[in-house]
């Protein structure tokens, strides 16, 4: 009977219930956060969970399902992964769903955020915000066909003005396993800074109305230290990181090295210690540095050793990004260019690396003739050779 009773919550979780708290998550970006891209992240810095870029359930029961298929490529390296889907057709979502079931995604994740005119228009993205008589068909679909993987959702505060009684309420009532908030409303776009200070209030809701849901908050984080910093202030139980991961592919890479050694276990004098080796191994090989933000929040340490060992994850924590050089971070860029070629030819345009060249090159003298130059080339040859002689 027990054994029964964990594996039904175990399938109704899924791998959610198996994440290390707090934990850090990378965003949905749609040409963005792409299969090569996860490729780049999964190696350099792989975060807890990783979600694909949106992808249209009306398109994948389409005729033209063969061409989106590629935006549901993944690699075991970039588990657990969880696909995101948006419509507002119940019928397109089961189908979708029981689809990206077979392909064997770790979840999957309902879009009832995205502001997108053409989005709304399906009914999909923000649109839910505004009919939960639909938004919970399109659930029920999805948790029909994708069963037993676990089904969540990321989602605003509300549509033209605060709205977190009454739609996170509703969508808690629902109990989801997870739950990612855009701290903004649908109205507000990206436009203001993320409203983080409703986030007690939205753990105050969740745990009265489902305990055993995760909450996840989203917007203007940039760094782990900020994510745990969010975390340890207003208690939700993981961060996912969107726009922070441009150009910089090893943002996630600090998440490993506690995990490996150990440190929650430590008392505080030990904790401490395992921490100066830690600075004096990554002062030594800093590209291969694993080091903690997550060790300073207080589920994985007591108070004293927190306190002890906080300066020291800070320090350590702006070694790596301040480390990769610029030849590193060219040559990062150059084997993202290449695996985005050899993935995408012939299927994405070459132009949707311009971004990331953007992103990747920027911050130093001389950047910006460099990537003035970028923005020229039209293949990963091009790229090369342009680096090389930049790097003389
Ligand atoms: C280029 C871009 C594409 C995005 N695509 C998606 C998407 O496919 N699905 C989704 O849920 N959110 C999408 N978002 C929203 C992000 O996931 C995230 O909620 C938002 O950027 C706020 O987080 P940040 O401040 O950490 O970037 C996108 C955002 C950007 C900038």
């Amino acid at each position: 009977m027990r054994d029964n009773r964990s594996m039904s919550a175990k399938i109704k979780h899924g791998f959610w219930s198996d994440l290390p708290k707090p934990f850090f998550i990378l965003a949905p970006m749609a040409n963005v956060t792409d299969f090569a891209f996860r490729e780049m992240i999964a190696k350099y810095g792989k975060p807890d969970v990783m979600f694909t870029e949106f992808v249209s359930a009306n398109g994948l029961v389409s005729a033209g399902r063969n061409k989106l298929l590629i935006d549901l490529k993944f690699s075991n390296k970039q588990r657990p992964i969880v696909a995101q889907l948006f419509t507002g057709h119940p019928e397109a979502m089961k189908e979708a769903s029981i689809l990206v079931k077979e392909l064997g995604f770790d979840g999957l994740d309902i879009n009832m955020g995205c502001p997108d005119r053409a989005v709304e228009r399906q009914g999909g993205g923000a649109a839910m915000i505004k009919d939960r008589e639909n938004s919970l068909k399109v659930l029920e679909a999805a948790r029909e066909g994708a069963y037993p993987l676990p089904v969540s959702i990321k989602t605003r505060i509300g549509y033209n003005k605060n709205e977190i009684q009454e739609w996170l309420g509703f969508l808690l009532e629902q109990k989801l396993p997870a739950l990612t908030i855009h701290l903004r409303t649908r109205k507000e776009m990206s436009d203001v800074p993320a409203h983080w200070d409703l986030m007690p209030d939205i753990v105050q809701l969740r745990n009265e109305i489902s305990p055993e849901t995760l909450i996840i908050g989203n917007g203007n984080i940039e760094s782990l230290n900020e994510a745990g910093d969010r975390i340890s202030q207003y208690g939700c139980d993981g961060v996912m990181i969107g726009r922070g991961i441009f150009g910089k592919p090893w943002l996630f890479s600090s998440l490993h090295y506690p995990r490996h050694v150990g440190i929650p276990k430590f008392s505080s004098h030990s904790a401490k210690t395992k921490i100066q080796d830690l600075k004096s191994v990554s002062l030594a090989a800093k590209n291969d540095i694993r080091f903690a933000k997550r060790i300073s929040v207080p589920q994985y340490s007591s108070h004293s050793a927190k306190a002890a060992i906080a300066p020291l994850v800070r320090s350590v924590g702006r070694i790596l990004g301040d480390a990769i050089n610029i030849e590193d971070r060219l040559k990062i860029m150059l084997e993202h260019t290449k695996l985005f070629e050899e993935i995408f030819k012939g299927i994405k345009n070459f132009a949707v690396m311009k971004k990331h060249f953007k992103a990747y090159v920027s911050g130093w003298e001389g950047a910006k003739e460099l990537r003035l130059k970028l923005m020229e080339a039209v293949s990963a040859s091009q790229v090369d050779r342009i680096i090389k002689k930049y790097c003389g």
